[in-house]
């Protein structure tokens, strides 16, 4: 993909922690999808991201195999689009070290996910924990992405990201595309099943809360008809009513109704009516992604072979960008 036809490129990654929920698939990942036929799209499972909160190394070896396959049973085409692993493309910390040099203390300590972080694992407050979001711009830069999808949590690294780049720009001359943010058409925040005034979360206690993408019909249908709402019994998008407004944003972003068509759907019907539509359209949704999951993960060697490829179609533009980088920072270029 030399991006002969100018589309825009589009960039973004996924830290390989445990299988993705219901709100990261309508959040992030059904985007994701939907920007592949329109753009140049380059995809990663962010495994270097991922150290910085020293996972179990089976695990995370298993985790970021499992999820290059996600992406893969989402319908995500290997070829058409670039897909791979991080840290299979040296670059991306090659990049990281040098932007590091053009990051500011100051500003990098400004990052709230860091500040949070620090607090929440106070026993690992670890460099790489506060250097996450440079290597994050380096993963961003490195593809000169036009566009990259972000959850809310994200925007102030592509923020930080952009200032880097600025700065580096007007330093040693242009070589850095600026990223803007795409917020995802309906920039979906589903919310706990349990208490939909928080965010679906992959850590919450209560397996209730959380709808796993490769939930089995029976369990996301129970965990639908056991979601917490409201005693007024009517579906309507109204303020105070979190737990049907959410179970409507879930609904809506799988069957494409806005919400008026959802209330008239509906209309005269009751909650558990409600619930079993949601959960059949979320069952529907995410079929495909179950199946095909089964059949990515158990060949290895297709998996690896598809990311081998991705990796060396990554690395090429990759090392344009970082050559670039070398040249004007006065590296001496190798042979
Ligand atoms: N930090 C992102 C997250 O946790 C993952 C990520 C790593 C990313 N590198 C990226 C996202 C580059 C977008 C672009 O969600």
């Amino acid at each position: 993909m030399e991006n002969n036809e100018r589309r825009p490129v589009v960039l973004s990654c996924i830290q390989p922690t445990s299988i993705p929920t219901l709100g990261n698939y309508l959040g992030a990942l059904k985007n994701w999808k939907a920007m592949s036929d329109d753009n140049d799209c380059i995809f990663a499972v962010a495994d270097l991201h991922a150290l910085t909160i020293h996972p179990e190394p089976a695990k995370l070896r298993q985790q970021s195999l499992e999820m290059y396959a996600i992406l893969l049973a989402m319908g995500l085409d290997p070829e058409k689009n670039i897909m791979f692993i991080q840290s299979h493309v040296p670059a991306h910390t090659q990049l990281a070290w040098i932007l590091n040099c053009y990051t500011q203390f100051g500003e990098a300590s400004r990052m709230t996910q860091f500040k949070e972080k620090s607090l929440k694992h106070s026993d690992n407050v670890n460099v790489g924990l506060f250097d996450y979001p440079v290597l994050m711009a380096a993963d961003i830069l490195l593809y000169q992405a036009n566009f990259v999808p972000v959850g809310a949590d994200q925007k102030q690294h592509l923020e930080i990201c952009r200032d880097i780049a600025d700065r580096f720009n007007n330093l040693r001359g242009e070589t850095f595309t600026l990223p803007e943010p795409y917020i995802g058409k309906t920039g979906a925040k589903v919310m706990s099943l349990q208490d939909p005034t928080q965010k679906m979360s992959k850590s919450d206690v209560n397996p209730k809360a959380t709808v796993s993408i490769l939930d089995t019909p029976d369990v996301i249908m129970k965990k639908f008809k056991s979601a917490v709402t409201d005693s007024e019994s009517c579906v309507r998008y109204a303020e105070g009513k979190d737990g049907i407004n959410n179970l409507m944003t879930i609904y809506s972003c799988c069957t494409g109704l806005d919400y008026d068509k959802i209330e008239s759907e509906f209309a005269g019907k009751g909650y558990g009516d409600f619930k079993a539509a949601v959960a059949e359209a979320v069952i529907e949704e995410l079929r495909p992604v179950r199946e095909n999951f089964d059949k990515y993960i158990s060949d290895k060697a297709s998996l690896m072979s598809a990311a081998a490829d991705g990796a060396e179609r990554a690395g090429r533009i990759a090392n344009r960008t970082l050559r670039k980088v070398m040249k004007k920072t006065g590296l001496v270029m190798p042979e």
